[in-house]
């Protein structure tokens, strides 16, 4: 029986790839306040805005490669049985290797019915188009969790939290709930390590084993120890 291991990542895992973190902007995402292009009263004021605005995100993660952190990652489960939690939209964990990844905030590449968010497609290349339907006949838009919507993948998360005997959160400034509770699912007594050049606040978990590096830098040390 492998050892459980459960990884946290936030989008600071994917910044070495080229792809913009969200509170390291000043706010913006990628020039973009948020209330323009991810919530779902954007959607209903300028769909096509937003569609444009994810369409060049996907274009973005398409041309990005995963980095020497997510290949880390993958290595984790030769060893262990590993489940990553992500709240990124990006798939460079599962282009590098790694076989168990729950989004929590949706993937990039897929299209969801915005008639009902369980129905969703994968997307053939980088463009989803207005006019594109799912079969009930409504708009396809970004399977992706906008500000204000439910967070359908949470349970499950929490639950995979709680089974963890070791557990790593990596590149996450935890502003967001309920992303930013899951620590708190993570029994007391497993190792807890935290990998991000700016450790964030966490409240009411002692014991953290704090690497203050970059994700490249730090991620592929612990694992080297992990492994051993
Ligand atoms: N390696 C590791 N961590 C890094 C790196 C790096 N090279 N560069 C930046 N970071 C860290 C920052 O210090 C910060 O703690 O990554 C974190 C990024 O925080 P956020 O931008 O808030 O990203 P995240 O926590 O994933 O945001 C959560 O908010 O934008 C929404 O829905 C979106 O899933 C996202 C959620």
């Amino acid at each position: 029986m492998k050892q459980k291991l459960v990884v946290l990542t936030g989008a600071g895992i994917s910044a070495e790839s080229g792809l913009k973190t969200f509170r390291d902007s000043d706010g913006l995402w990628e020039g973009y306040d948020i209330n323009d292009v991810a919530t779902p009263e954007a959607w209903e004021r300028n769909p096509a805005l937003v569609q444009e605005f994810y369409n060049m995100r996907r274009k973005q993660v398409l041309e990005a490669e995963p980095n020497a952190a997510h290949y880390a990652l993958a290595k984790l489960e030769e060893k262990y049985d590993v489940t990553i939690v992500t709240q990124n939209i990006d798939d460079l964990h599962e282009r590098a290797g790694s076989t168990n990844v729950v989004h929590l905030h949706g993937i990039i590449t897929r299209s969801q019915s915005s008639k009902n968010p369980r129905l969703t497609y994968p997307i053939k290349g980088w463009e989803l188009r207005m006019g594109e339907l799912c079969r009930l006949g409504s708009q396809l838009r970004p399977h992706v969790v906008w500000f204000g919507e439910m967070v359908p993948m949470i349970e499950p998360a929490a639950k995979i939290c709680s089974q963890a005997e070791v557990f790593i959160l990596v590149g996450s400034s935890l502003a967001v709930y309920p992303a930013s509770g899951l620590i708190n699912y993570v029994p007391g007594n497993v190792p807890r390590y935290i990998v991000d050049p700016k450790i964030p606040a966490v409240y009411g978990v002692p014991d953290l084993i704090k690497i203050e590096e970059k994700a490249t830098i730090g991620l592929p040390v612990l694992v080297d120890e992990l492994m051993k």
